[in-house]
């Protein structure tokens, strides 16, 4: 096991070649990050209804608009893949900062679900000001709503503190996009300590919600992408003209067949070349991806136990405990 020590002296080599300006636990995440610290029900005796006002406050909103569910999902993975689970992702432009990780191309503006997180906070500080961080608050939300739209229902050990540094850059360097073949995915969620078998599991999230028409458009035009079904392919040019003879950007569904189900589906479009990224389609260029694949479109349970065993993994990357880490308020969208 790495011993600290270790990991203080790879962060200060880490820190000093790079001649980052920051503090050295601010620059490189390198801050208390120790998971054990975090535990199922940390509030009870802190503020004893906090996860029942998540649940409540995430379910009021899902239920009118299921997409934010979705959001939420998202937002999670959006947030641990920078910085670790800090909620750095929620943090607003100020006059200091104009280059946030929510302003930054994979977040904007395609993020959403961020009045979800500001009315379960805005509840949380009636009840218990100053108690609950932003980052447990995101990755309850996530848990909530992986309940409400695919009756998967898991607990999540909470504890973790909030973040002060927001960088668009760090948001472009660390999060995939949808054109990333098989080695980049796994080598970007190999970098945040996860498996090929987790990005596989929780990949299955792009069996909800939606997707900009700009997210996959390459594969449509000038040719339809051979990796796709061709007529998924041509049903998908009458919803997204070509970006050459257009400027709007419309939304899909990621899952024509129970869009507001988060399911196996997914698995079977993977297969039958109806998922809208090339990424989506990566899965299927390696056997131990490909039979993953296979097996889920098989074995809802297993898919629903290794989503949440990942989900709950996803949570525990480079989380602070301790200093420089705080909880924020009165609002998640700027440090205290
Ligand atoms: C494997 C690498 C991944 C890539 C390349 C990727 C890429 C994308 C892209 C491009 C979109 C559409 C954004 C838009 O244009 O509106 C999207 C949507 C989504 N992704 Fe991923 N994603 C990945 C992994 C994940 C993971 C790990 C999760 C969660 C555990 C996730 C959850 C979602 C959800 C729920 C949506 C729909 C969001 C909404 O409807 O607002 N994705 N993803």
């Amino acid at each position: 096991m790495e011993s600290k020590t270790s990991i203080l002296i790879t962060c200060l080599i880490f820190a000093t070649a790079f001649q980052l300006l920051l503090p050295v636990s601010e620059a490189s995440g390198c801050g208390s990050t120790t998971t054990s610290d975090l535990k199922i029900g940390y509030y009870k005796d802190k503020c004893a209804k906090a996860e029942s006002i998540v649940k409540s406050t995430v379910s009021y909103h899902v239920k009118n608009n299921p997409g934010l569910g979705a959001g939420l999902i998202r937002l999670f993975f959006h947030d641990c893949f920078v910085r670790g689970c800090d909620a750095s992702v929620l943090l607003d432009p100020t006059p200091e900062n104009n280059q946030t990780e929510k302003q930054a191309i994979p977040n904007f503006p395609s993020l959403r679900g961020f009045e979800v997180i500001d009315a379960a906070k805005a509840e949380l500080e009636k009840e218990c000001k100053g108690t609950v961080s932003c980052a447990d608050i995101i990755a309850l939300a996530a848990r909530d709503a992986t309940y409400l739209l695919g009756n998967i229902s898991y607990e999540i050990p909470t504890g973790r503190l909030d973040g002060r540094v927001t960088n668009s850059t760090e948001a472009l360097l660390n999060l995939p996009p949808p054109f990333f073949n098989l080695t980049e995915l796994v080598a970007s969620f190999a970098r945040k300590g996860l498996s090929t078998a987790e990005m596989v599991a929780l990949s299955g999230s792009h069996s909800i919600g939606r997707s900009h028409c700009s997210s996959f458009t390459s594969r449509l035009y000038p040719t339809i992408d051979p990796t796709m079904d061709p007529k998924f392919g041509a049903s998908l040019r009458k919803l997204c003209p070509d970006p050459q003879n257009t400027t709007t950007d419309g939304v899909v569904p990621q899952d024509f067949v129970t869009p507001g189900k988060l399911d196996i589906q997914y698995y079977k479009n993977v297969e039958s070349l109806t998922a809208l990224f090339f990424s989506d389609w990566s899965l299927l260029t390696s056997t131990e991806t490909r039979n993953q694949v296979e097996t889920y479109t098989k074995e809802p349970e297993k898919f629903n136990q290794d989503f949440i065993n990942a989900m709950v993994k996803m949570g525990n990357i480079e989380v602070l405990t301790g200093s420089p880490g705080e909880v924020r308020g009165p609002t998640c969208r700027f440090v205290n």
